[in-house]
C-alpha cells in the first residue's frame, strides 16, 4: 500500500488553451478513501488517468509513496482501476473474468485461484463464480469488476463513476459494500463522482475540482460546514444551499434583499471591501431555516410554490415574497434562480399560495465576498 501525491500537477490536451488540470496539489494518505467530485468536464477524469498513467502530465509530478511516477508506463504502477463502463468478457465465466488479468500476467493457477475465491467471499460472489455475466443482476456484474481489480493487490485503487450504470436503489447499497470494502482491504482508494450525496457518505475527505482547479479538500463535515467559496457552497449539500446577493446596510449591522433582512456578525462586515460594491453574497442551507410567525426584522419571507412531503420531514419551494431576489448560485443545470427551499417538520400545515416567514437559524449563514466569492 502506499499514498499519492499530486504535486502541481498539471495537464493541457494537445491544442487546448487551458489545463483541464491546473495545477492539482493533493496528498491522499496510504489506506485513506479520497472522493474527487465536480461538476461534468471539471477535470477528474483527468486526474485519475494522469494518476495511473493513461494520460502525460505536462507539468509538475505524480509520487506514489516515495516514488516519482510521473514518467512511468501504466504496468509500473500497480494500479488498479474501475471504471463505469467496465466490459466483462460475455464468454467466461466470473472465476475466469475475475482471474484474467492475474493468467496474462503468468501467475500459477493455484494463486489465481487463491486470490479469486478470497476476493469472492469478500463481495459475496462465491455461489456465482461458475456462472456467465448474462446470469447476473447489474449489481453483481459490478462486484465482478471490483472483483477483477481487488485480485491483483494494487497499491492503489481507482474508480471512475463505477456505479453511474445502476439504478437508484442499488446505487445506495453498492456504494455501502464499496465503502465498506475499501475500509476492510484499507487500499489506497481515489473515487471519482459528479454525485455529491456519494461524495459526502463514501469519502475520508472529499476533493471538490472546477474547471481543472482545485476548490477545498477535507472531510464530507468541513466542507458541508465550511464551504472555502461559492462554489464549494452551492455544490456540497442536498437540496444546495440557497444562495443569493444582498445589499450591505453597514450602519444597521445587516443585509437586505427585497424584503428579507439578515443580521451580520460584525466580523463578516470587517470582511467586506471596496471591490464588493457595498454586496455581500449569504447562504443558508433548507435545514438551516425555521420558521416563525409573523414578518419581523431578521426574516425572510417565502411565497409558497410547492410542498414536497417526504414522511421524515418536508421542503418547501417558494420564491422571495414581494421580489426583488438577486441570484448568486453557481448557474449550473442543477441551480434554479430564485428558488428557495426551507426544510420544515413534517405536515407542517404550509400550502401552496402562503407567505411564510422564515429565520436563519443560530451558525447557519454562510457569507461571501461579493468580489472574490471566498468565504469571508
Ligand atoms: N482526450 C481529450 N482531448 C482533449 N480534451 C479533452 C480530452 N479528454 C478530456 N478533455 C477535456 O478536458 C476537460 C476535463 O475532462 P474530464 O473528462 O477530465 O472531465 P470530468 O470531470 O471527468 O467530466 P465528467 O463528469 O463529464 O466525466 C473537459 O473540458 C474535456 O473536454
Ligand atoms: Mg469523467
Amino acid at each position: 500500500m502506499a499514498s499519492v501525491t499530486f504535486d502541481r500537477a498539471t495537464r493541457i490536451y494537445p491544442g487546448a488553451k487551458k489545463p483541464s488540470v491546473d495545477k492539482l496539489n493533493l496528498d491522499i494518505a496510504d489506506g485513506e478513501f479520497l472522493v474527487l467530485v465536480g461538476p461534468s468536464g471539471s477535470g477528474k477524469s483527468t486526474a485519475l488517468r494522469m494518476l495511473a498513467g493513461l494520460e502525460d502530465t505536462d507539468e509538475g509530478r505524480i509520487l506514489i509513496g516515495e516514488r516519482d511516477v510521473t514518467d512511468a508506463s501504466p504496468k509500473e504502477r500497480d494500479i488498479a482501476m474501475v471504471f463505469q463502463n467496465y466490459a466483462l468478457y460475455p464468454h467466461m465465466t466470473v472465476r475466469e473474468n475475475m482471474g484474467f488479468a492475474l493468467k496474462i500476467a503468468g501467475v500459477a493457477k493455484d494463486e489465481i485461484n487463491r486470490r479469486v475465491e478470497e476476493a469472492a467471499t469478500t463481495l459475496d460472489l462465491t455461489e456465482y463464480l461458475d456462472r456467465k455475466p448474462k446470469a447476473l443482476s447489474g449489481g453483481q456484474r459490478q462486484r465482478v469488476a471490483m472483483g477483477r481489480a481487488i485480485v491483483r493487490e494494487p497499491q492503489v485503487f481507482l474508480m471512475d463513476e463505477p456505479l453511474s450504470n445502476l439504478d437508484a436503489k442499488l446505487r445506495v447499497q453498492t456504494r455501502t459494500q464499496i465503502a465498506n470494502l475499501q475500509r476492510r482491504m484499507g487500499v489506497t482508494t481515489l473515487y471519482v463522482t459528479h454525485d455529491q450525496t456519494e461524495a459526502l457518505t463514501m469519502g475520508d475527505r472529499i476533493a471538490v475540482l472546477n474547471f481543472g482547479v482545485l476548490q477545498q479538500v477535507g472531510t464530507p463535515r468541513e466542507l458541508y460546514q465550511a464551504p472555502v467559496n461559492v462554489f464549494v457552497a452551492g455544490f456540497i449539500g442536498s437540496p444546495a444551499m440557497n444562495l443569493a446577493t444582498f445589499d450591505v446596510d453597514a450602519a444597521a449591522g445587516a443585509a437586505r434583499m427585497g424584503r428579507a433582512s439578515i443580521p451580520l456578525d460584525p466580523a463578516v462586515l470587517d470582511g467586506v471591501t471596496a471591490e464588493d460594491g457595498g454586496q455581500i453574497i449569504l447562504g443558508f442551507r433548507p435545514e438551516a431555516l425555521e420558521l416563525v410567525d409573523g414578518e419581523a426584522e431578521h426574516t425572510i419571507p417565502v411565497e409558497v410554490d410547492f410542498v414536497e412531503e417526504l414522511g421524515s420531514d418536508s421542503y418547501v419551494y417558494g420564491h422571495l415574497a414581494g421580489g426583488g431576489w438577486r441570484d448568486a448560485g453557481r448557474g449550473d443545470e442543477d441551480s434554479n434562480p430564485g428558488q428557495i427551499v426551507v426544510r420544515t417538520p413534517p405536515m407542517s400545515g404550509v400550502r401552496e399560495g402562503d407567505v411564510i416567514h422564515a429565520r436563519i437559524k443560530d451558525g447557519g449563514l454562510h457569507a461571501f465576498s461579493r468580489a472574490t466569492g471566498r468565504r469571508l
